[in-house]
């Protein structure tokens, strides 16, 4: 049981710690700590790869931001919301509002932009283990091509030094089934991030279900 917590970088999307929703009021109040992470991402009208086409079952569309971290993990932007440290909330409202606040604060620090913007919630989880106390909440933002392609090193390293490097996430397999996302998924993911990359994959459909399995399955594979 233990086994499920974030020790592990590398934890397959089917066999999740326990996912909750943030509408479940009394046991956002029991956390200590909340965290919130937000993925970007934008969607090209056409396919648009500067890859080698020939070597692609499916040129990439979907452009996933994450953020290589000062201890050479992947994550995405965010942290801890500490809007809400040691705090009870009075209220439903009043936690969301302060969560939000919270994402969009860290969305600003690490890179530069986001106060404006209003990420929408997916999904919240409480992780057995190390985290145990944590309570980490997971965001998307889509962003428009053009803003996805002004995101700049400069607006990073200006205001954060948590962050040493932003990423694209390879969202294609290549013919030989290796490379792409598969060797993207051995590297080290905070937390849980890669469980939030791959189910934030499949909720949008941005890969098909037989793809994402397949991927994890040889980065399983190659990290053995
Ligand atoms: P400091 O300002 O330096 O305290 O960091 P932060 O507020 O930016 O927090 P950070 O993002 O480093 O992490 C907050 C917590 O979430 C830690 O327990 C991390 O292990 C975890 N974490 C970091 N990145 C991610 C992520 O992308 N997804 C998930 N699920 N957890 C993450
Ligand atoms: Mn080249
Ligand atoms: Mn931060
Ligand atoms: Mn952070
Ligand atoms: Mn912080
Ligand atoms: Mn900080």
């Amino acid at each position: 049981e233990e086994e499920t917590s974030s020790t592990s970088a590398h934890k397959c999307p089917w066999m999740p710690t326990s996912y909750v929703d943030c509408t479940d009021f009394e046991l956002m109040k029991k956390a200590k700590i909340h965290a919130a992470h937000v993925l970007l991402w934008s969607r090209d009208e056409k396919p648009v790869s500067p890859y080698h086409y020939d070597d692609i079952e499916l040129p990439m569309q979907t452009k996933i931001l994450m953020q290589v971290r000062f201890d050479g993990s992947f994550g995405f932007p965010g942290g801890f919301v500490d809007e809400l440290e040691s705090k009870v909330p009075s209220s439903f409202p009043k936690f969301l509002e302060l969560l939000q606040q919270g994402v969009c604060r860290e969305l600003f620090e690490e890179m530069g932009f986001g106060r404006d913007t209003s990420p929408s919630y997916v999904y919240s989880c409480h992780p057995a283990g190390r985290e145990k106390d944590v309570m980490l909440h997971f965001f998307m933002f889509q962003l428009t091509p053009s803003q996805m392609k002004a995101i700049s090193w400069g607006s990073i390293i200006s205001t954060s030094d948590e962050v040493v490097g932003l990423s694209l996430v390879p969202l294609y397999t290549m013919k030989d089934g290796i490379r792409g996302l598969p060797t993207f998924l051995t590297n080290s993911f905070a937390g849980n991030a890669v469980e939030q990359l791959l189910r934030c994959i499949l909720k949008q459909g941005f890969l098909s279900e037989v793809e994402v399995r397949k991927a994890t399955e040889v980065a399983f594979k190659i990290l053995k």
